[in-house]
């Protein structure tokens, strides 16, 4: 079989070689972007006298009918035909011939062209991904504006640690979400140059217009120097770390989720829609959606270390091993997209059983910095030997069983004479979630607050 690349060769490619260059399997997913890339170039080409204006045309309509015929399952991928750059290109002779299909590739060398496609890709999915976070973001915000009074424990090293409310918690992770959202955006800026044109990696002598091409294709401008061009892969690692944090992000979640989907905590129940049975014990429902997520992240941080390893040692500019860039970045975008749509509507379905997470703050002395605070405040006491006599007031309800909140007043006075009757507001639950008022705190106004900042976010992006 004849290669585009055949002239210095005598002998014909091992058939163990052409399967293991070859990465048609999977750059065929950049199909669109090839095809678009070439289209872009094509026109450039007419306009700069390169090739002429009929040649331009025949060119373009002759990528149109590959286009349609990738869309519609016309055309065969050959493994023989390496990649899909030359898969294309190859089809397009056969379209209009050799003589006009074979000036296409003029100005051009697939260092570039991959460069292009890969990077017009990865912009693509930064878009599509950063507009799902966005849904999972709506989707926290609208489960927290309907729980600002559903009580739950803080937890700190997994212990209970001061009452919080349900969309104190959820805003939490509505925060992570759009710093993961801003990442995106910005490496997408960063990134938004075109590598066209820069050739082989040394640029060319055809009195090409590289400015055209960039603008034509959606970018801000050219890249600056063309060996860079073809040799980075910032944006493709870029992408891959930006959603490896984004997974770790999710990941947290999704082991909450999973916690207090047990019996022991109780706090939700999954939909059925989004969970699983078990094949011996008929009484289980397990929380696999979001485990499998925590999971995926294995694979996430994977393909960003691959890539990293991959790119380290690689000398000025374009080698082989950066073929293998591709396989991580399409595996990790599936894998993101999936899961950002299965957790988002997962979350939709999801119930919170706010009994639970009410009787769940009666254990663990959750007020015991309240109690603190208010010999600081209203005792003049300093705060270590406050912390002391708190702490003594624990040890008293531990001795006998009870929370720090079901101790009476005259118990408490036998720890310190200073007590007195209000007290007892001090230790109520409600109370302290809303008496920490401080910018950014637990008080419903507070959380209100932020529930706002979010909102105003999503109407600016999605407007
Ligand atoms: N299939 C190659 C890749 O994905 C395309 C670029 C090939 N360039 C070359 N000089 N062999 O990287």
């Amino acid at each position: 079989m004849k290669k585009l690349w055949q002239g210095r060769f005598n002998e014909e490619s091992s058939e163990l070689l052409e399967e293991f260059n070859a990465s048609i399997n999977f750059d065929k997913n950049l199909y669109e972007e090839d095809i678009k890339g070439s289209i872009a170039h094509a026109k450039m080409l007419g306009k700069c006298n390169i090739i002429s204006e009929h040649e331009s045309k025949e060119i373009i309509n002759g990528l149109k009918q590959i286009l349609f015929e990738i869309e519609n399952d016309r055309f065969i991928f050959k493994t023989e035909d390496e990649d899909i750059h030359m898969s294309v290109e190859k089809r397009l002779s056969q379209i209009i011939g050799k003589e006009i299909g074979g000036k296409l590739h003029t100005a051009r060398s697939r260092n570039d062209q991959v460069a292009l496609d890969f990077r017009l890709f990865v912009l693509k999915q930064n878009k599509e991904i950063a507009n799902l976070i966005l849904s999972l973001v709506s989707t926290l915000k609208d489960i927290a504006k309907e729980n600002l009074d559903t009580l739950m424990p803080g937890y700190t090293h997994l212990q209970h640690a001061q009452p919080v409310s349900l969309a104190y918690h959820l805003m939490a992770y509505a925060f992570m979400f759009i710093r993961d959202y801003e990442r995106l955006v910005s490496s997408y800026e960063r990134n938004n140059l075109c590598p066209l044109g820069s050739a082989a990696l040394a640029g060319t002598p055809h009195p090409i217009n590289r400015e055209l091409t960039a603008l034509e294709l959606g970018f801000s401008k050219p890249t600056f120097n063309a060996m860079d061009s073809v040799s980075d892969r910032d944006f493709a690692l870029e992408f891959l770390f930006n959603i490896s944090v984004l997974f770790t992000h999710t990941s947290r979640l999704c082991e909450e989720l999973i916690l207090w989907s047990s019996q022991e905590y109780g706090f939700i129940t999954i939909s059925d829609q989004f969970s699983t049975g078990s094949s011996i014990m008929p009484q289980k429902k397990n929380p696999d959606v979001a485990e499998l997520i925590r999971g995926k992240t294995g694979r996430v941080y994977g393909n960003l270390i691959s890539l990293l390893t991959i790119m380290k040692s690689l000398p000025m500019a374009y080698n082989k091993d950066m073929q293998e860039d591709k396989e991580g970045v399409l595996d990790s975008t599936k894998t993101t997209k999936d899961s950002l749509i299965i957790l988002t509507q997962m979350l939709k379905t999801t119930k919170f059983n706010k009994d639970n997470m009410i009787n769940a703050c009666k254990k663990g002395h959750l007020t015991a910095t309240d109690l603190a605070d208010y010999l600081v405040r209203e005792k003049g006491i300093n705060f270590r030997e406050a912390h002391y006599i708190t702490g003594r007031c624990v040890a008293l309800a531990e001795s006998k069983n009870l929370d720090l909140s079901e101790l009476s007043l005259d118990e408490l006075k036998t720890i310190h004479s200073d007590f007195d009757k209000n007290v007892i507001d001090i230790l109520n639950l409600v109370n302290s979630k809303e008496a920490r008022k401080s910018y950014g705190g637990t008080s419903n106004r507070s959380v209100e607050k932020q529930i706002l900042i979010i909102e105003n976010f999503l109407k600016d992006k999605l407007s």
